[in-house]
């Protein structure tokens, strides 16, 4: 079965068409096309996603970024023979960004006829690394680190997630774009620490890692104003101490995410984790992570780079699952900003 989905949750366009191998759940999933229609150098102008302006761009993007999807996966725009549903991201994400691709996905159902399922996109981003050859089996750990979410979950199985861990402020991605604009770095700021940390000390400064022995929740805001005093004790040796800066910070982030990794692994006895969202792209994390599980029998699972941020292609996978299961979701299905993926594990 070939099914089409779209994802609108934040600040790119997408549109992707997968296959499953067999009609059935659990086969194997192939990318026929994943298109991206970034958003970023819009709000760049501004430091940060604009809301408004992203679901304008959204409206603009959406039919070409599918007509896109469906040509390069070998089907006809006008008469796509073969495409078997169409998925979408519900939520979580900004409202009126979710709504444009939402809607579009229901209406082109509706008009071909064809059955509907929507996708959370955080479960997107867990299924992401099953587009790979050699996908983790269940049960598994999940670190999902994007601009909006630091969450730790346990998988047990499709669908069945426990939620171990969360921050309780602000998201390791939003920490990267926070201090980078604190250090007049462009626009998304992850991207450019991790660039500009390659020529720093990781230890030429020492931030804070919070709530490091306590618990898997994390917190990231006390770190973003421990560089904010930092900049401001440097005065005018910032600019030569800019690229010492974002490494301890990138240190700092790394290693936290990490730590409390490892520790939900060994606290639950589970071997295999999966780290993915746009965080999951960070050099130092990476190669952090390849360390500190070397020689043991332990296994990290990250998608490629393009999986690991925003894409359609993993919503599809997750929309695929849910369709072969049976699932078809109303058109009256809502976007929903806080859609959650698992409720907080009882204390
Ligand atoms: O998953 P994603 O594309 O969108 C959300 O759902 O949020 O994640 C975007 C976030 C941004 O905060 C961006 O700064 C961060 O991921 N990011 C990175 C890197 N690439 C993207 N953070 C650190 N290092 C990177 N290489
Ligand atoms: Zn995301």
């Amino acid at each position: 079965m070939k099914i089409l989905a779209v994802e609108t949750s934040c600040d790119e366009t997408s549109a992707a068409v997968v296959e499953t191998e067999r009609d059935e759940v659990g086969a194997k999933t192939r990318i026929l096309s994943s298109v991206v229609a970034s958003q970023v150098d819009l709000h760049a102008l501004y430091g940060g996603v604009v809301p408004e302006l992203a679901s304008r761009r959204h409206i603009e993007a959406v039919i070409p970024t599918v007509h896109e999807a469906l040509r390069t996966a070998g089907l006809d725009v006008e008469n796509p023979q073969g495409l078997g549903a169409v998925c979408a991201t519900s939520g979580p994400g900004l409202i009126g960004a979710l709504l444009v691709g939402l809607n579009f996905a229901k209406a082109y159902a509706a008009a071909r006829n064809l059955p509907f399922a929507g996708v959370n996109h955080l479960d997107g981003h867990l299924h992401a690394v099953f587009l790979e050859e050699d996908p983790p089996a269940y049960p598994f750990i999940a670190l999902l680190v994007s601009g909006g979410h630091t969450h730790l979950y346990r998988a047990n199985a499709f669908a069945k997630y426990e939620l171990l861990g969360r921050t309780v402020d602000d998201a390791a991605g939003e920490a990267f774009d926070k201090v980078a604009k604190l250090l007049g770095l462009p626009y998304p700021g992850g991207v450019a620490i991790d660039r500009l940390s390659k020529q720093g000390n990781p230890t030429a400064f020492r931030f804070p890692r919070a709530l490091e022995h306590k618990g898997l929740d994390f917190s990231f805001s006390g770190l973003k104003t421990a560089v904010l005093h930092q900049v401001r004790a440097l005065g005018a040796g910032v600019e030569a101490a800019k690229a010492d800066v974002c490494a301890s910070m990138q240190e700092a982030v790394a290693d936290v995410l990490t730590k409390k990794l490892l520790v939900a692994m060994d606290e639950t006895g589970i071997p295999r984790a999966v780290v993915s969202g746009g965080v999951a792209a960070n050099s130092r994390l990476r190669s952090l992570l390849a360390e500190r599980t070397a020689g043991s029998q332990r296994r990290v699972f990250i998608p490629r780079m393009a999986l690991c941020t925003d894409n359609a292609a993993m919503i599809a996978y997750v929309g695929a699952h849910r369709i072969l299961s049976g699932v078809r979701d109303p058109l009256s299905l809502n976007a929903d900003p806080g859609l959650a993926l698992a409720a907080p594990r009882q204390a």
